[in-house]
């Protein structure tokens, strides 16, 4: 007999508590909400869908104990109680590794002993790591929570773009990156630096033998080391304030990043001296790959791997939204004393000048914009979106959305990210005489939403913007259509149902239309605000 192990299925992570039911929605209601809001799908209503894969940003259904923590959420305006919780439980996951306090226990558990209080949690001075404590993180700040990722991408590059901007004007300064994030690259131009980024897409679109999803990945999500070393060379360390790697690889199709990728990048940036950060949303799926598929790592624990992947960077952004942490939340963090605080503190702390930014524009440094039960459903969402069988369900899910695509010949990219399945627009448009600025990603999604009521999302010619971009900055764009899972919100017979509605457009592709810019063609960012008309 096999035990619970051999049998090559993880074992079940969840049941359901709560159900929502969806509402029984005609074709013909669709077509009138789709008219009304413009074929713009970020604008169709939530309500009037069955599955809704538009985004795996806050759509995580939380567990029962992150319900639970929110009733020990505190709003107080000066340094409640969940603020330091939330402080350890960042210590325990980050940096760590397989010997967490846990202190949230603490509170979670009613403790009233004061003088534990003070002694374990309140006042407790800590430096050194990316979370200061007690007077240090007065003295030096260098964790900053703020609403959302892109809260904090703002207060890192406005801060560094004026430091680097008051050392010297003249000159342009380059952020190279494995794959910028929308936001990210958005924050990044309007701060007047320049986004680069370093994934190829060939290599991305490269064919992947569908019988060996459960046993190889190639991480695909990796920075291309040469085009990083050639650069650095080409334009001079002076020129490059920071190097970031995404983990996992959203705008290369959600692909994972290496161990070894991470160890390489950190050495080629400290060697030049410059800042190593990670876009760390989706650290806990991109660890998870890292146990399943790179050699050395089967039989560490997810605590380790992140401690480790962690060791390698001076700082990283986050949006706690993904990795089934939590609903609401984002973060900025970077080393106590490390390659950023010394590069960027001349004569001001540069973490002191973050935290004025932070309460200028988002809140106090014990808050951030963040509502205190947020905050408590975050600290216990740290634990419980790093658990290696919840995890493993995740992942799978992913393959499995894959796979049942893969089978009907539906062009997805193998193998799938983390939180997603990609759809090759290039390869489901063979043989149909439709262009690159004919949208066909859009009018896909468009169709699935009229259709069927399930939502996707284009990261294509449409949402990166073709048509305004240079003949260069064209060779980055993939042309894709992304359907992002929510966490622990579907099971597979609703994928199925996802499946069988692409498959039925797939069949019928000749008949989806092309999309013309209505409204708004020039507007930054324009997913989110273009009206859209089919021709
Ligand atoms: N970086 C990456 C890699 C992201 O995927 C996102 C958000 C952000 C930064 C910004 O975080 O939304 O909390 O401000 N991605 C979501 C998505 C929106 O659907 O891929 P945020």
């Amino acid at each position: 007999m096999k035990t619970q192990k051999e049998l090559g299925v993880p074992i079940p992570h969840h049941k359901t508590l709560v159900t929502r039911v969806t509402k029984s929605v005609t074709k013909e209601q669709r077509e009138k909400a789709l008219n009304d809001t413009e074929y713009n799908v970020f604008s169709f209503p939530a309500d009037l869908l069955f599955l809704d894969f538009l985004s795996d940003s806050g759509t995580t259904t939380m567990t029962d104990l992150q319900w639970s923590s929110l009733f020990h959420g505190d709003e107080s305006y000066g340094r409640n109680k969940g603020y330091y919780v939330l402080l350890e439980a960042f210590r325990d996951i980050f940096e760590r590794g397989d010997s967490p306090k846990k202190s949230i226990e603490l509170i979670l558990s009613g403790e009233d002993n004061v003088e534990r209080l003070m002694n374990e949690l309140y006042l407790v001075p800590y430096e050194g790591g990316f979370v200061n404590g007690g007077i240090h993180q007065l003295d030096r700040p260098n964790t900053f929570i703020v609403p959302q990722g892109r809260c904090a991408e703002f207060l890192l590059f406005s801060t560094v773009s004026r430091i680097l901007h008051e050392r010297d004007a003249s000159i342009s300064y380059y952020i190279p990156n494995n794959g910028h994030f929308d936001t990210t690259e958005a924050n990044i131009t309007v701060s007047g630096l320049h986004a680069v980024n370093m994934f190829d897409k060939l290599t991305i679109l490269q064919d992947f033998p569908i019988d060996k999803l459960e046993t190889e990945n190639p991480f695909k999500g990796n920075m291309d080391i040469e085009k990083l070393k050639n650069f650095i060379k080409k334009h001079g360390s002076e020129h490059i304030p920071l190097i970031y790697l995404t983990i996992t690889n959203n705008t290369a199709a959600g692909q994972p990043v290496s161990m070894k990728n991470i160890e390489t990048v950190s050495k080629i940036a400290h060697k030049h001296n410059i800042p190593f950060f990670f876009d760390a949303c989706r650290f806990a799926e991109n660890a998870y790959f890292i146990k399943m598929y790179e050699s050395g790592y089967e039989s560490w624990s997810m605590a380790k791997i992140i401690q480790k992947m962690f060791s390698f960077a001076d700082g990283f952004t986050v949006s706690f939204k993904k990795d089934g942490l939590a609903n609401m939340g984002g973060g900025l963090f970077f080393r106590d004393k490390g390659v950023f605080h010394t590069v960027f503190s001349d004569e001001k702390d540069i973490g002191t000048q973050l935290k004025v930014t932070q309460i200028l524009t988002f809140g106090n440094d014990s808050y951030g914009g963040m509502s205190g039960r947020d905050i408590m459903a975050l600290a216990v969402g740290l634990y419980e979106g790093t658990k290696e069988y919840y995890l493993a369900n995740r992942l799978r899910q992913a393959r499995y959305f894959a796979h049942e695509l893969a089978k009907r010949n539906i062009p997805v990219i193998l193998p799938p990210g983390g939180h997603a399945v990609y759809i090759d627009m290039n390869r489901f448009f063979e043989g149909i005489n439709i262009k690159i600025d004919d949208f066909g990603g859009v009018g896909f999604t468009i169709e699935l939403i009229r259709h069927f009521g399930v939502r996707a999302c284009e990261l294509g010619p449409f949402a990166f913007e073709w048509d305004q971009k240079t003949q260069e900055q064209r060779k980055g764009i993939l042309n894709v259509v992304r359907f992002a899972i929510p966490r622990n919100a579907y099971d597979n017979s609703q994928i199925d149902y996802a499946v069988a509605a692409i498959a039925e457009l797939y069949k019928n592709r000749d008949k989806i239309p092309k999309i013309e810019i209505a409204r708004g063609a020039k507007l930054p960012l324009r997913h989110f605000q273009t009206g859209l008309k089919p021709k």
